[in-house]
């Protein structure tokens, strides 16, 4: 069966919870909690949990932290393909406040070991994949090889380009068929490819015209999906027939959620896209959307990362 390979980072998060975010200089009292995650890792959970085959690609510590990745990968059913670095496994320090959001800080440690040649060298795990799916917790010539190998082996070459200050340069965003930034993502993608310069907070009060047209100008021939947090997403596409879309360019509202904790909404976003494309190809891409936003409203209903990411019942990935 045609799989999900994705290439990225692995987390041990270290979790505070308070009423709000710490301010610069202050002390807060909160509840601890420590658990999987790293955008990479997030997003090859889900994938796998929205009920795809998956391959995950990364490069861990050999301490505590590596062989939980190991345990968590066996136990979810996910092929590992990990390079042994004598870096410690990356770590990630995280602040949620009473409405779930957060501010993050990661220590790459073993993540930044990744590279071309180990993601060149695992051929095996990302032949026969539909789609290989990257993030920028990654060095960038690892997201480069791994994008590569996607067209090479005629999988759909899928970038979230997260986090929004890790650079992208124009031979990385020509190599993607599907790029799918949030708002500060985006940003950031338009004043370095283009130097137009929109405010992360404006994005989604942009009409469908002038987004579209931020959207072609970024990336002339593939897709690309903004993610607009509790507004849902913005689709624009150079072919949409192509994506068996009647539409170059629409918007798909968000579900409503009790959120807990949006940690990883966006990697649940991404890991189900990436698993409806491979798993039903033949759907609309506007369908496979759908999906995906309703997987990532149910992520944010549950506290942590990669542990939120949603089982799914019988009939969830037909109900449109
Ligand atoms: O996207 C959420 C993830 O960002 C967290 O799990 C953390 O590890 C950081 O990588």
């Amino acid at each position: 069966m045609p799989h999900v390979a994705v290439v990225g980072s692995f987390n041990v998060d270290h979790v505070w919870r308070a009423p709000r975010l710490p301010r610069p200089g202050e002390t807060l009292s909160g509840e601890y909690a420590t658990g999987p995650g790293g955008k990479g890792f997030n997003q090859a959970i889900a994938a796998r949990r929205a009920g795809a085959e998956v391959r995950f690609l990364c490069a861990l510590g050999d301490d505590a932290g590596g062989a939980l990745a190991r345990e968590l990968a066996a136990a979810d059913g996910i092929g590992l393909h990990a390079l042994a670095s004598h870096a410690p496994t990356g770590t990630a320090g995280i602040y949620t406040d009473a409405e779930g959001r957060n501010s993050i800080v990661i220590g790459p440690g073993a993540n930044a070991a990744l590279d071309a040649a180990f993601v060149a060298a695992q051929a095996q795990a990302l032949a026969g994949a539909a789609v290989v799916l990257a993030q920028l917790e990654s060095p960038p010539e690892a997201v480069r090889a791994a994008l590569a190998a996607a067209r090479e082996g005629g999988a759909l070459a899928m970038l979230n380009p997260a986090p929004a200050n890790a650079p992208v340069d124009a031979a990385l965003l020509a190599a993607c068929d599907l790029v799918t930034p949030n708002e500060s993502e985006f940003a950031a993608l338009l004043a370095a490819h283009g130097g137009e310069r929109v405010d992360p907070d404006a994005v989604a009060a942009l009409d469908d015209d002038a987004l579209h047209a931020l959207c072609r100008a970024l990336l002339p021939h593939g897709s690309v999906v903004v993610t607009l947090g509790a507004a849902g997403c913005f689709v624009s596409h150079a072919d949409p027939a192509a994506c068996g879309d009647g539409d170059a360019r629409y918007r798909v509202p968000a579900r409503p959620a009790r959120v807990v904790d949006t940690t990883g909404a966006g990697d649940a976003f991404n890991g189900a896209l990436a698993a409806a494309l491979a798993q039903r190809p033949g759907r609309p891409f506007a369908a496979q959307v759908r999906f995906a936003n309703r997987y990532a409203a149910a992520s944010t209903e549950a506290a942590g990362a990669a542990v939120a990411m949603p089982r799914l019942r019988p009939g969830d990935a037909d109900a449109d």
